[in-house]
Parts: C-alpha cells; sequence; structure tokens
C-alpha cells in the first residue's frame, strides 16, 4: 500500500513556500546571509519544532523565514520543494507566499515574487510540474496593510491566480477582510481562505459568504455545526485538510481522532495537503500514508481525494483533463 500511494500522482492545493524550509537550508542561507539563528544546529533546530498550538508554530515559523534575503534565496526555496514534489509524485502544486513576511523585513515584493516564479518556471520545464501562486494575506495584521500588500502585487497579477487568508485564527474573522478579498476579486483574482483551522465554524460561513472563498483552507472545526456539514456537501465546496498539521498543532489529539473520514463519507470535497511540511514532519506521501495507517482509508478513497484535488485546483481546463 505504500508503494502505491507514493506512486499515486498528487496534487497539492495548500502548501507554504516559507514552510517548507528544511532546517538544512536555513542553516545554508544563515551562513549565506550572516544571520545568527537561535539553534546551534539542525538537530536542535527539528527538536524545537514541538507546538501546543496555531501560535506557537507561528512564531517559530516567521523566526525561520528571516534568513530569505535574497532572490536567490527565494528560488532554492522553491526549488527544494519541487523536488521534494517530484519524489512524492506531485504533478501540480498550488503555491501559498506570505509577502508581508518579506516586506515587513524591508525586502522587496519583486525579489520574493521574482525568485518563487523562477524555480515555478524551471519546475515546469524540467520536471513537467505544473503550478499556480496565491498571495495570502496576514490576518493579524491590519486591513491597511493587506491593501498596501495588493497594491505592490499590482505589476505582477500575471504571476498570482488568487488571494488567500492566513496565520492566527482566533480573534481575526474573515469578515476584517471583506473589502481587500472584494478588490482582488475586481482584478480578476481568485479567493480562498483559512477557516475552521481552531477557529469556530461561523469562520468558515464568513470565508464563503463574505469573502467569497471558493476553497476553504483546513476546515475542520465544521464538525460542531452539522447544518454546516451538510451545506458544505450541497455546495461541493473544497476543504484542503492537512492530516500532519492538525496534529502538530494539537487541533486532533491523534490521527485516529482526525475526522477527514467522517468527512469524506459525508460527500464533502476533501483534499490531503501538507500545510508545512518542514515543521509538520511530512510531505504529500507522508501525509496520506499517515491517514491509511490510522484510519485505514481505502485506495479508492485516497485516489478520490486526488480526483477532488484535480477539480478544485485552478489549474486551466486543458491541463485539468490531462491529470484526469
Ligand atoms: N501559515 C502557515 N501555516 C499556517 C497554518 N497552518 N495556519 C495559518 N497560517 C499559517
Ligand atoms: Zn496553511
Amino acid at each position: 500500500m505504500e508503494d502505491f500511494i507514493r506512486d499515486m500522482p498528487k496534487v497539492e492545493l495548500h502548501l507554504h513556500i516559507e514552510g517548507s524550509l528544511e532546517p538544512e537550508l536555513m542553516f545554508e542561507l544563515a551562513k549565506r546571509n550572516n544571520i545568527r539563528l537561535p539553534y546551534s544546529s539542525v538537530e536542535e533546530a527539528r527538536n524545537a519544532y514541538q507546538f501546543t498550538d496555531l501560535q506557537s508554530f507561528l512564531d517559530i515559523y516567521y523566526q525561520g523565514a528571516n534568513v530569505l534575503q535574497n532572490q536567490q534565496d527565494f528560488f532554492d526555496l522553491t526549488w527544494a520543494y519541487l523536488l521534494r514534489c517530484q519524489q512524492d509524485n506531485v504533478r501540480h502544486t498550488e503555491i501559498f507566499f506570505d509577502p508581508q513576511t518579506h516586506t515587513q523585513r524591508n525586502i522587496p515584493f519583486d525579489v520574493v515574487i521574482n525568485g518563487i516564479t523562477d524555480a515555478l518556471k524551471k519546475g515546469e520545464e524540467e520536471l513537467g510540474i505544473s503550478s499556480q501562486l496565491i498571495m495570502s494575506f496576514l490576518r493579524h495584521l491590519s486591513e491597511q496593510d493587506a491593501f498596501e500588500t495588493l497594491e505592490q502585487a499590482q505589476p505582477h497579477l500575471d504571476k498570482i491566480v488568487g488571494v488567500g487568508l492566513d496565520s492566527s485564527e482566533v480573534g481575526h474573522p474573515p469578515e476584517k477582510f471583506c473589502r481587500v478579498f472584494a478588490a482582488s476579486r475586481q482584478l480578476g483574482l481568485k479567493c480562498v481562505a483559512h477557516a475552521g483551522e481552531e477557529g469556530p465554524p461561523d469562520n468558515i460561513r464568513s470565508a464563503i459568504n463574505d469573502l467569497k472563498a471558493e476553497r476553504i483552507d483546513h476546515g475542520v472545526r465544521c464538525t460542531s455545526d452539522r447544518k454546516l456539514v451538510d451545506d458544505l456537501a450541497k455546495m461541493k465546496m473544497p476543504l484542503t485538510i492537512c492530516p500532519l498539521s492538525n496534529i502538530k498543532l494539537r487541533v486532533f489529539s491523534s490521527m485516529e481522532q482526525h475526522n477527514i473520514l467522517f468527512l469524506l463519507k459525508k460527500g464533502l470535497c476533501v483534499t490531503i495537503n501538507s500545510d508545512d511540511p518542514a515543521f509538520f514532519g511530512g510531505y504529500m506521501t507522508d501525509n496520506f500514508i499517515a491517514v491509511h495507517k490510522a484510519l485505514n482509508l481505502t485506495r479508492h478513497q485516497l485516489v478520490q481525494c486526488t480526483i477532488n484535488a484535480i477539480n478544485a485546483s485552478f489549474i486551466e481546463a486543458e491541463r485539468k483533463e490531462a491529470l484526469l
């Protein structure tokens, strides 16, 4: 079964490129850029990746991103992730990047996006991996800051398929970003949002109704509102679920307790993704294997998750046909 899972063609819809920064590359970039890290070794960094909730992770994740300084660093980060995609037979990936994490440190928007997109182009040409880029707003920052970020993105709209919303969910509901999402839609951008990861089911409703999100990132906390579960099934709203992330951030106490199988059986459009693989202990294959082992998902159910991901992707029709 593990061989079957490894060889299965896959589509990833929920991956933060900054969350694919492995400690080895973090140390290499720290040396290259003369930056001091709070860890003395790769092993010490890995040992520090013990989280109690989303915020305890985000603090370490934003700190790690400090080593990313130059266009080449963003290229190297993205290229390393694409090589992992190749190993896991990921054929298409839709990647989040958090420009504010970098522009706040005075790294120009262009440096970030050009480094990432150069690697994505090479990935398409040399590895046959297609990709899309989603610009994610940090929800702990202001609406004004998000608008400024959208402004900075204007010369690069051809490189971005959509906008997302991530960072600390509790206390920062989707409706705070209603206007900037409306402005993004006006520019032809698609909308997705993290909701119902740690926050309440109402955040999922607000992401759909106020932000017009076409996919919900995570969404697993919908189950405390049975009507919402039924509505999500009826709408065929895709959920980009990240099983290993949910365990690491203690959304569920163990994989056996995860509700992914329940949601699949309820007919929701469930997909499996890796979120921040360098921090959560696994890429796509690892996530598929983990849910299979704990919850006994059948081959048919695992393949269904991939078909769901193809259908929920923002791939152009021709490539979609080729993947299906
Ligand atoms: N940024 C990176 N990973 C995230 C996650 N799992 N939730 C919210 N924001 C994030
Ligand atoms: Zn995420």
